[in-house]
């Protein structure tokens, strides 16, 4: 691998990403907070556009824009009521996710920072 290798090869490649999807989406269900924002059933799809994004952010495959379009996350967020205990709550099942990933630590530092910064930055109700 090149230095150039995307932050997307360099942890892992698709496989990551589908995992840390599926293992975040499978501790929503259980989460008595975040499990009402979500769709009542298929949330298979949600973890899938989730993986997507995430892997077009990381410099992976582009199928998110081609699907969703911009990601514009401000605007599709704003339906749902995120306040404080909400981002601690994402935040909380996504480090447990993260936790999980087979990679070297600075990787998993990088990427533990942007969706720390990413949960702060969606949050719309004030305190
Ligand atoms: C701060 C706490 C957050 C809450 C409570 C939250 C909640 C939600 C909910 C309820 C949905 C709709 C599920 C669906 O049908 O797709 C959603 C979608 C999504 N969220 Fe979040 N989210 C949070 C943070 C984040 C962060 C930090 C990111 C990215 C780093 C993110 C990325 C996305 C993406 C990509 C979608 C799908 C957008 C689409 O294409 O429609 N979310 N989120």
């Amino acid at each position: 691998m090149t230095s150039e290798a995307s932050f997307y090869d360099r942890i892992g490649g698709h496989q990551v990403f589908e995992n840390l999807a599926s293992h975040f989406y499978a501790l929503v269900t259980q989460d008595p907070i975040l499990r009402p924002m979500y769709p009542p059933e298929d949330l298979g799809a949600a973890a899938r556009r989730l993986m997507l994004f995430l892997e077009q952010y990381w410099g992976g495959p582009k199928t998110y824009g081609e699907e969703r379009g911009h990601p514009r996350l401000r605007a599709r967020h704003a339906a749902f009521h995120i306040d404080e205990e909400a981002r601690v709550a994402w935040l909380r099942c996504m480090k447990s996710a993260v936790d999980e990933i087979e990679c070297e630590q600075s990787l998993k530092d990088e990427l533990w920072s942007y969706l720390e910064g990413a949960a702060q930055f969606l949050v719309n109700q004030p305190q």
